[in-house]
This record gives C-alpha cells, sequence and structure tokens, in this order.
C-alpha cells in the first residue's frame, strides 16, 4: 500500500529546502538565521539546500523574470521546485520587507499551491513577533500554499556576529523543525504515524 506521502508526491529522497532571504544587507541576522535551520532540518533527514539571498537579485529586478536563464528567472524556478520554502525577511516598519513582497509578486499565482512554506523573521524587538501572522501568513494564502503552523521569530538580542546564540530561539528552532519535519519528510511522518512506545 503506497505511503501518505507517496499518494501526494512528497520527497522521499533529500529534501529540496529554498529559501528566500528578504534582507538587502549582508551580512544578515536573518541569512544566519535560515542557515541555523537548515542545519537542524540536515540533522534529521538528509537536506539539499539554497539560500537566495535577494539583496543579490537586485541589480536584475528590470530584467524579463519569465526568462529562465536570468538570476531571478532562475531563483523563481528553484521556489517553485523546493519539498520545502523557507520564506524569510527582516521586518521593516512592521512587514516584510519590500524586496521579499517584489520576488514573490513576481512568481506565477500558481507556483506555491500546496507547497509547505515555513515563515521566519528578524527584528529589533520582540514587539514585530506577530507580523508573521497577520502579514506574511495571508500572502502565502493568496498561493493556496500550505504554511506551517508553527513559525520562527528572533530578534537582535537573540544574534551575536550573525550567528544565533540565543538560547531561547535555538530552542524555537528545534521545536518548529520537528512540528515541520511530518509534512515534508516521509520518514518523519512514518514515525510520527507510528510512534515507538
Ligand atoms: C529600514 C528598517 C526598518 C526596520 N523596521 C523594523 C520594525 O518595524 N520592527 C522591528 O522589530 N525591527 C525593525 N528593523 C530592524 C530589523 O528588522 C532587524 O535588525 C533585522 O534583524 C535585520 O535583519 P538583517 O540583518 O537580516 O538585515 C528595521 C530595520 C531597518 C533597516
Amino acid at each position: 500500500m503506497s505511503s501518505f506521502f507517496e499518494s501526494f508526491g512528497r520527497p522521499t529522497g533529500a529534501l529540496k529546502v529554498v529559501a528566500v532571504n528578504g534582507s538587502p544587507s549582508f551580512p544578515s541576522k536573518t541569512n544566519a538565521l535560515v542557515e541555523e535551520i537548515i542545519a537542524r532540518l540536515g540533522e534529521q533527514v538528509s537536506v539539499e539546500s539554497v539560500i537566495i539571498n535577494v539583496g543579490d537579485l537586485v541589480p536584475f529586478f528590470g530584467a524579463s523574470f519569465a526568462d529562465p536563464s536570468t538570476p531571478v528567472g532562475v531563483a523563481l524556478a528553484q521556489i517553485a521546485e523546493a519539498d520545502l520554502l523557507i520564506a524569510a525577511s527582516p521586518i521593516y516598519k512592521g512587514s516584510y520587507t519590500g524586496l521579499f513582497k517584489h520576488v514573490f509578486d513576481v512568481l506565477p499565482p500558481a507556483a506555491l499551491a500546496d507547497k509547505p512554506v515555513l515563515l521566519v523573521a528578524t527584528g529589533g524587538s520582540e514587539r514585530h513577533t506577530l507580523a508573521l501572522e497577520h502579514q506574511f501568513r495571508p500572502l502565502f494564502g493568496f498561493f493556496q500554499a500550505d504554511t506551517l503552523p508553527l513559525a520562527i521569530y528572533g530578534h537582535d538580542s537573540e544574534f551575536e556576529n550573525y550567528l544565533v546564540t540565543g538560547e531561547g530561539l535555538s530552542s524555537r528552532i528545534d521545536r518548529a523543525v520537528a512540528r515541520a519535519l511530518p509534512f515534508v519528510s516521509a520518514d518523519a511522518r512514518e514515525a510520527s504515524l507510528h510512534p515507538v512506545i
């Protein structure tokens, strides 16, 4: 009998993780958080990953985004092919950055249908944590994506030298990764359906 994930075409090999980091800056705390999340995923399942730093795409935004040979076209194709999309941005003025939104503005509307999406943000303080729920999540509702229930927010004091150092953030990453795995990994789904007692 085929498994739940085989029926729905979910991955059984290395998990293709594609992250979009909406920061215009580098180094970037958001990039550091994304790298840490991918590393934690990699401790649990086999992962192939790419991080799209949107700041790198800025010189190319004027070109035809439908052309798959342009850097923006390549990024859009990678996003569409991901098994798991990590949608990450610094908080600017209470929301994701304009650059982050621009990537999704030029993404075809059906590209994320039923795709698991882990929402991630960094901010100067804890004050804007809920921007993940009232700004990020509705954007992926437009795309009919499967946003994962638990998002990850890190604030400035949880980083040092562009590395995740906060214990609270570290444990929130572990919790979100554990919650995400059954949605994206056949092995993790099997384990959660048949827990060892
Ligand atoms: C233009 C600008 C606007 C910002 N607006 C907010 C904000 O509304 N709320 C907040 O918590 N942090 C805000 N910040 C702080 C950044 O979100 C925070 O430092 C973030 O971790 C930077 O991420 P990065 O290092 O990946 O660029 C703002 C920073 C800048 C430069």
